[in-house]
């Protein structure tokens, strides 16, 4: 059923976190641009009515984005509320009811992995699961079997075509730039290559902790949390080759093939770090031994990339709140004084708002053998307007337009790569929040050490 227009969407998990942060706001976001047409239904199971729903609809987007009380008007007359236990078929045959003869609605899973099985038999015995589409939250396993597994799963009842796997990181404008950027400039990529590339660098920094996720995060640790999806997404971005073409198949043909090519990670290549004070937050195990800080390093086995090292790391409790790339060229050579200038490099700033600049060497007034190094910038600041990642994929979910999901090839690629260094694979080594993590990371950096974005 790929993209055709769906008729209804469902979402499970309606009084939950994901919901309340994101979904709702997304969905006032849709409405506002006339993209909501259909039936939204809430399922949970928390004994309420549609309107304690909707009050906590109204709540949600009062706390994140703002009111906009046309559109949340729409949007609350879109609204549905299914109440039950997702063991329970009768909820799946209420929901039935409730998509009033819909052939081509959308099931948004925003649920703990651990019930989606359940959710997906019951869909399919309801007869809820004809003709319909799913979209699928990270985790999407917890670790490569469970991910096989899960697609097992999801295959049993549903085509690859019409499972929309979300990393809400391809929902972002600064993500897909990264390849928008490489492939529209013909300056980038005569150079994009290991006889021009020192290095490459990843940094996910985020000044917070765990934000009252404890339980969650403690089962999770930063490398299932954004390595093995978000950075990983990155990087494939940054050193995909050139796709024939921008069909939505293609690109994520070439994205993998970055995947294939890296080997799986080696416990000597990761370090991993906990925040002081970690194992005293809520839901948080006393002798909790799982990161909350990662650092490592990979190599791409590609014509393109042999040797060029990439380096990923990623945090909670670090000095600020921004992801950037950084790729190092190799230093060009000393002309017009003893010492040669720095290296030059790129810069991408994917969170939270997109920023591209070069590093270039610049001759300074007055002084025939003196430079600085300075940015050539383009900056475009964060913008409430622009569409956000979860708008952009719930309304591509709604289209039928899957370019900026994850295939299943993918997913099971990525945590191929970091399967050998889950859980207690490396110790892990306190760091004091505010830091740049521990400094046992240092030994794994690059050359001239670890580049802190600011
Ligand atoms: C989520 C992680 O997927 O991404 C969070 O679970 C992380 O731990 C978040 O903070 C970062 O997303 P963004 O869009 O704020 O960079």
């Amino acid at each position: 059923m790929s993209q055709t227009q769906a008729d209804a969407l469902v979402f499970f998990g309606a009084t939950g976190d994901l919901a309340y942060k994101k979904i709702f706001p997304a969905l006032q976001a849709l409405a506002k641009r006339g993209a909501l047409n259909v039936p939204v239904v809430g399922v949970a199971k928390s004994g309420w009515g549609l309107d304690q729903l909707k009050a906590r609809a109204r709540d949600s987007v009062e706390k994140h984005g703002g009111l906009d009380a046309d559109a949340f008007g729409r949007l609350s007359n879109l609204l549905r509320y299914v109440d039950g236990d997702y063991g329970d078929l009768a909820a799946f045959e209420q929901l039935r009811k409730e998509l009033d003869g819909a052939k081509h609605p959308v099931h948004y899973l925003a649920i703990p992995p651990s019930v989606f099985e359940l959710v997906f038999d019951q869909l399919q015995k309801s007869g809820c699961a004809e003709g319909a589409r799913v979209v699928v939250e990270k985790p999407l396993g917890h670790d490569l079997a469970s991910a096989q597994e899960l697609n097992r799963t999801l295959h049993s009842i549903f085509k690859e075509e019409d499972i929309f796997r979300i990393d809400h990181y391809l929902g972002k404008n600064t993500v897909q730039n990264l390849l928008f950027f490489r492939f529209s400039n013909s300056f980038v990529e005569p150079i994009w290559k290991r006889q021009y590339v020192q290095s490459v660098q990843i940094t996910m920094s985020e000044n917070f902790g765990v934000q009252g996720r404890g339980s969650f995060y403690d089962h999770t640790g930063a490398i299932r949390d954004v390595v093995q999806n978000h950075l990983l997404q990155v990087l494939t971005n940054i050193a995909m080759e050139p796709p024939p073409g921008s069909e939505t198949e293609i690109l994520r043909d070439v994205r993998v093939m970055v995947l294939h090519g890296i080997r799986s990670l080696r416990p000597e290549d990761v370090v991993r770090g906990q925040f002081r004070g970690y194992r005293q937050e809520p839901g948080v195990s006393p002798d909790s031994t799982v990161e909350t800080f990662v650092a490592l390093r990979l190599f791409i086995n590609s014509w393109r990339w042999r040797g060029v090292p990439f380096y990923i790391r990623a945090g909670k409790c670090l000095p600020n709140t921004v992801t950037e790339v950084l790729v190092k060229l190799y230093q060009p050579p000393a002309i017009f004084c003893d010492v040669a200038p720095p290296a030059n490099y790129y810069r991408f700033r994917v969170t939270p708002d997109l920023q591209i600049a070069v590093g270039a060497y610049v001759k300074l007034p007055g002084a025939d053998d003196q430079g600085e190094m300075q940015e050539l910038l383009i900056n475009h600041p964060e913008d409430p307007n622009e569409m956000g990642a979860y708008e952009e994929l719930l309304g591509d979910a709604l289209k039928g337009s899957n370019a900026h999901f994850a295939r299943q090839d993918y997913v099971e690629e990525s945590w191929r790569v970091v399967d050998s260094v889950l859980d207690n694979a490396t110790p892990v080594h306190e760091y004091e929040p505010g830091s740049w993590g521990p400094a046992e990371a240092d030994a794994i950096g690059p050359p001239g050490g670890w580049y802190n974005p600011k």
